[in-house]
């Protein structure tokens, strides 16, 4: 089994490269209007948004964004399939202008955009973002009534392009089958509020690179990669980055594409792909020793699981996750400028396969060499 993943440096406003009702899932994150290390962004997508924070006009600012955004929701809307989901992560912004001190809800505007283009918002899910630092608190101290509440969340907001999916052959339903979840995964990601991102391994990036290109965890496309696709789909995010949606994919043997304007980011990229074999069957590994620990710890307090699943022979909890199997990855081959090719395994022990051809010298450097040139 193999899966394909393609880099386009373009624009995301306009998705040329791509066919109308051509990809299955789109899990992305986007500049967020009104944060300040976004705003030479936007002020390239529309000189207006310059004259609006001259004139501090927040109002003005805020809408120009998102009518750049509501530029790139369309092409989203017309290149998913129907049955296809969207996944947006997006937090809201406070800000001064004016000396006017307010609330720029992002989500709100978002959901409102799609809504109005025909999708159906799904329940969204909240990512809890704890932080600890003792000058969190905005406003006037421990006075009352100039005090405001702390941002720690950002939003994971869900639609989906017109009815249910369907799965009609039998091909089709195994794939399905395959790709089940975890029935103790199920209860956890299945949850509206995420706070556990933390401790996910997210540091295939530098640090410093990470903050500046805006990247998530690994393990939010991740996760939602496998709760709204089946392998083998297509998976497209729209504003990549450094990639994290797309390695996110190849762990999880979906196909993906990535949109990226900003080409600096190819080096990044590279060099991450240099341990995806590794890191991807390290990721499998975890989720296999994690659910062992679970029935172990369901034997002690609650006696016998019901099933058992029939490529690992351990027991499980549904009968839906009797087929549920993981594809190690055993080799990882860059075929073109942009272009990444995942060859999996047909068996499931995990064996520690390390072939990724054809990286970039640039590719070989360590993670904590690389600097963005942004
Ligand atoms: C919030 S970051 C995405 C980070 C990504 N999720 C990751 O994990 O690295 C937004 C990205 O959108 C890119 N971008 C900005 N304008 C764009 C446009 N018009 N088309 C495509 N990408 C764009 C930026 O260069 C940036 O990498």
């Amino acid at each position: 089994m193999k899966t394909n993943h393609r880099i386009f440096f373009q624009n995301a406003k306009k998705m040329k490269t791509l066919k109308s009702g051509s990809i299955d899932l789109v899990v992305t994150s986007p500049p967020y209007p009104m944060i300040e290390m976004w705003d030479e962004v936007f002020k390239t997508w529309n000189p207006k948004v310059k004259t609006a924070f001259k004139e501090e006009d927040g109002n003005a600012a805020f809408e120009l964004m998102h009518h750049g955004l509501d530029m790139v929701w369309d092409e989203v809307v017309r290149v998913l399939k129907n049955g296809g989901f969207a996944c947006i992560n997006i937090g809201d912004a406070v800000r001064t202008l004016h000396d006017h001190f307010r609330l720029y809800p992002n989500h709100a505007r978002i959901l409102s955009s799609f809504y109005q283009k025909g999708l159906s918002p799904l329940p969204a899910i909240i990512w809890r973002k704890q932080t600890n630092a003792p000058n969190k608190f905005m406003g006037s101290g421990v006075l009352p009534a100039g005090a405001y509440v702390t941002l720690e969340h950002e939003y994971v907001l869900v639609f989906r392009k017109g009815g249910k999916r369907t799965f009609d052959t039998v091909d089709d339903r195994a794939d399905r089958q395959n790709s089940a979840l975890f029935w103790e995964e199920r209860n956890q990601w299945f949850s509206d509020v995420w706070m556990d991102l933390k401790g996910a391994r997210q540091d295939q990036v530098d640090k410093k690179v990470r903050k500046r290109s805006g990247a998530f965890p690994f393990e939010l496309p991740y996760r939602l990669i496998n709760m709204y696709s089946v392998k083998g789909d297509t998976v497209l995010d729209p504003f990549l980055g450094t990639g994290t949606s797309m390695f996110a994919a190849m762990a999880a043997c979906r196909n993906s594409v990535g949109i990226e304007i900003d080409q600096n980011f190819s080096e990044v990229i590279d060099a991450q792909f240099g341990s995806i074999v590794n890191f991807s069957n390290d990721h499998i590994s975890e989720r296999l020793r994690r659910h062992e620990a679970f029935v172990k710890e369901r034997l002690q307090t609650k006696g016998p699981l019901k099933y058992t699943n029939c490529h690992y022979g351990f027991p499980v909890i549904m009968n839906q996750e009797k087929n549920l199997m993981f594809n190690p990855l055993q080799s990882a081959d860059k075929t073109g400028a942009g272009c990444f090719e995942i060859a999996y395994s047909e068996e499931t022990e995990i064996k520690n396969f390390q072939q990724t051809k054809n990286v970039d010298k640039s590719g070989k450097k360590s993670f904590q060499q690389l600097e963005l040139k942004m």
